[in-house]
Parts: structure tokens; C-alpha cells; sequence
């Protein structure tokens, strides 16, 4: 259940109550593609850093080690020891991003793994029931997204194939969750829009899922080569068509501006790597833009990554520690950095929501843009 709390132009204030919990939205999703947040991260870090929604992949747990073994160990969030709500995408990104050799036809996507090469088949039905198996809180629907760079012909085709495919996943769904021994049975269903660049087959998608009484909308086909300006214009054109007492959810979004600029549009949900894939490689965001702490001039730096920050990292250690953890290749350094990050991001949905909450949304995104664009040294 959504409920709208807020609302500053089409930015939106929300919550989401779910079985497992009750999300506070803006919010963003701490990546945990293989039920793992890579870097050494815990399910109990996540607790300390106020992770309020962790996300893993169909895909990657169909693979390894089985979304079967997965329920017959009681569940994802069992499993991995996180009692809090858990998204899980469905697939049809990470089958088009990452598995070599697929067939697209009607009834699904036929593809080779990229453990041991061995042929998968996945379509709405064999998502929907990895996604069941693994009892998420919220299940993505099977969709393609098309290549940014696709022509209208082939973008057409491939979302009328997405809209009929989401009508399956409904129906699937709705099927496993009666089942009686069903994970959850309290499983969620966000549908996906898709269009690529092209308003008008966004617009028309947007109408016809909006109709169909899903528990979310999300934008899907964004941040895959489109210009920031080409997103945000999309997202202008595309929200205003999605159910505002549901909640809005924008994949694979991004960078801190990205986020600001897609609440400012009305998204709440959002998900990246970022945090965590720039964390590894010693890229660390402050309120005065990304520092590199593999940078020479850290080397005697007594400093904590960002003053004033109250994550793990920040509370004990140094720059100059960090940087060496990070140049003798061991994991802390790492793990301290994703921490950093992840801790950042989350603190800024924080901020977010409490200027929303006071009616100053516009004033802490001016400024926050302000001060990230405005190095410290
Ligand atoms: N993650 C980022 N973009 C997408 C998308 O278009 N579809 C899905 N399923 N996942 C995504
Ligand atoms: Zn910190």
C-alpha cells in the first residue's frame, strides 16, 4: 500500500507498507546483485548504514546457487539474513546486458549462461516463478529493453511484446501467490515502461500499464547511453502517465544530480552500482564531489574521508589508511569505501525526504548540486 504523504511540484513524499515493512520513499536501493553487497558488505553493515531496501537479481540467483535451493532454505530473505523489504529485478536487463547468445521470440528469451555457458530458457512465467521461489517483497516484471539506439520499428514491436508479456506476469503471479506453499504470498508486481527514446511509444506504454492495478510503475530502457538530458526528458514526459498514488521507480539510476533530478520528476524508487562498483575502486562521493583516494596527495591525508560523516569508515579511519588498505589490495579498503558510499547515498534520501517533509525540496537540491559541484582543496 502507497501512501502519497507530500507533494512540492511533482516531487513526491511517500510510504510503502509491505509485509516486510515499511518503506519511507524517496528511496534508494543498496545493490546486492548475487544476495551480496560486493565489497564485503553484511546484511548487519546494511542495518548500521539505515538500508531500508536491498535488491537482487533473478538472473544471477537462477544461475548460482538456484532460486529452488534458495526456497528450500526458506526464502532470499532468510537466506541472506535481511528482514527488511528486498526487490528483486526479473531478468530481462540482465539476459540482454550480460548473457551472450539470446533468441528473442513470443514466448520468451532463450540465452546462454555466463557461469558455464549452458542454455537457459526465461520468459514471463519462468521469472515470475524464480521470483516467487526467491520471496522477494517486490517482483519486476519480464520485460526487453531495447537498446537506446534501436529504430521506432523494432522499439514498437518490443514493447507491445512487453505489454503482453506483463499481462502473463500478472496472471502468473497472481497464480503463485495462491499457491499454498508459496515463500510470500503477499508478493508484489511492479510493471515496466519502456519505449526507449521515443515519447510517444513511452506515453501510449505508460497509458496501457497504468490500467492494469500493479502495485508499482517503473521507468525501465533509461541510463543505457541516452544523454542525462534525453532521460530527464523522458521522465518529464513519461510519469505524468503513471499512477501518482503508486509508487514511481526509475532502474538503474544514478549518479547523486540523477537522483535529485528523477525526485524532482516524481520518482521514488531508485538503484545503481555506483556506490558500491566506485567504492571498489577507491572513487568516494562527498558533499564536495568525488574524491580518488588512490590519489598521491592523500598519502599523508589525516582526514576522514568527508568530515562530519557518520558512517563506519568515517567514525575511525584516515584518508591516508584507507589509501594504503586500497593500494596493497586489501579488503577493507574496499569494504570501507562501499560503506562510505553507500552511507552517503542513503543519507542524501534522508536529507531528501526531510526536505520534502519542510516543503524545501527545490532549496536543498540547488544547494546540494551547489556544494558537490564545488571542490574542498
Ligand atoms: N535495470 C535497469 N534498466 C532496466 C530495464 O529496462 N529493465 C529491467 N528489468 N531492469 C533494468
Ligand atoms: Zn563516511
Amino acid at each position: 500500500m502507497y501512501r502519497l504523504i507530500k507533494q512540492e511540484g511533482r516531487a513526491k513524499r511517500g510510504e510503502f507498507t509491505t509485509v516486510h515493512g515499511v518503506i519511507q520513499t524517496p528511496v534508494f536501493m543498496n545493490v546486492g546483485t548475487v544476495a551480496a553487497i560486493k565489497g564485503a558488505v553484511s546484511t548487519a553493515d546494511l542495518e548500521q548504514i539505515g538500508t531500508q531496501v536491498e535488491l537482487s537479481n533473478t538472473y544471477h540467483l537462477h544461475v548460482r546457487p538456484g532460486d529452488r535451493i534458495i526456497k528450500q532454505m526458506g526464502g532470499l530473505h532468510k537466506f541472506m539474513s535481511w528482514n527488511k523489504p528486498i526487490l528483486t529485478d526479473s531478468g530481462g536487463f540482465q539476459v540482454f546486458s550480460l548473457a551472450g547468445l539470446r533468441k528473442i521470440k513470443e514466448e520468451g528469451v532463450t540465452f546462454r549462461s555466463h557461469i558455464d555457458g549452458h542454455k537457459i530458457f526465461m520468459g514471463p512465467e519462468e521469472s515470475m516463478q524464480i521470483q516467487s521461489n526467491l520471496g522477494s517483497t517486490i517482483a519486476m516484471a519480464f520485460d526487453e529493453c531495447a537498446p537506446s539506439k534501436a529504430d521506432r520499428m523494432y522499439v514498437q514491436n518490443s514493447v507491445e511484446r512487453t505489454t503482453r508479456w506483463l499481462q502473463r506476469c500478472q496472471a502468473e503471479m497472481k497464480r503463485l501467490n495462491s499457491l499454498e506453499d508459496t515463500v510470500n504470498p503477499h508478493q508484489l508486481l511492479f510493471g515496466i515502461n519502456q519505449g526507449a527514446i521515443y515519447e510517444d511509444i513511452r506515453i501510449e506504454h505508460a497509458k496501457r500499464i497504468a490500467e492494469m492495478d500493479l502495485d508499482g510503475y517503473a521507468v525501465g530502457g533509461l541510463a543505457v547511453g541516452e544523454t542525462h538530458e534525453e532521460m530527464y526528458h523522458i521522465l518529464d514526459e513519461v510519469v505524468p502517465y503513471l499512477p501518482v498514488n503508486k509508487p514511481t521507480y526509475l532502474m538503474g539510476v544514478g549518479t547523486p544530480a540523477n537522483i535529485l533530478e528523477g525526485v524532482e520528476r516524481g520518482v521514488d524508487f531508485f538503484d545503481c552500482v555506483y556506490p558500491t562498483r566506485n567504492g571498489r575502486h577507491g572513487h568516494l562521493y562527498t558533499n564536495h564531489g568525488k574524491i580518488n583516494l588512490f590519489n598521491a596527495k592523500y598519502e599523508l591525508d589525516g582526514r576522514p574521508i568527508e568530515e562530519g560523516c557518520n558512517c563506519p569508515a568515517c567514525q575511525r579511519y584516515s584518508r591516508a589508511y584507507i589509501r594504503h588498505l586500497l593500494k596493497a589490495k586489501e579488503m577493507l579498503g574496499m569494504r570501507l569505501c562501499v560503506l562510505h558510499n553507500l552511507y552517503f547515498y542513503n543519507t542524501m534520501m534522508t536529507e531528501i525526504r526531510d526536505a520534502l517533509d519542510a516543503g524545501r525540496f527545490a532549496e536543498y537540491k540547488k544547494q546540494k548540486l551547489d556544494s558537490m559541484a564545488t571542490p574542498l582543496e
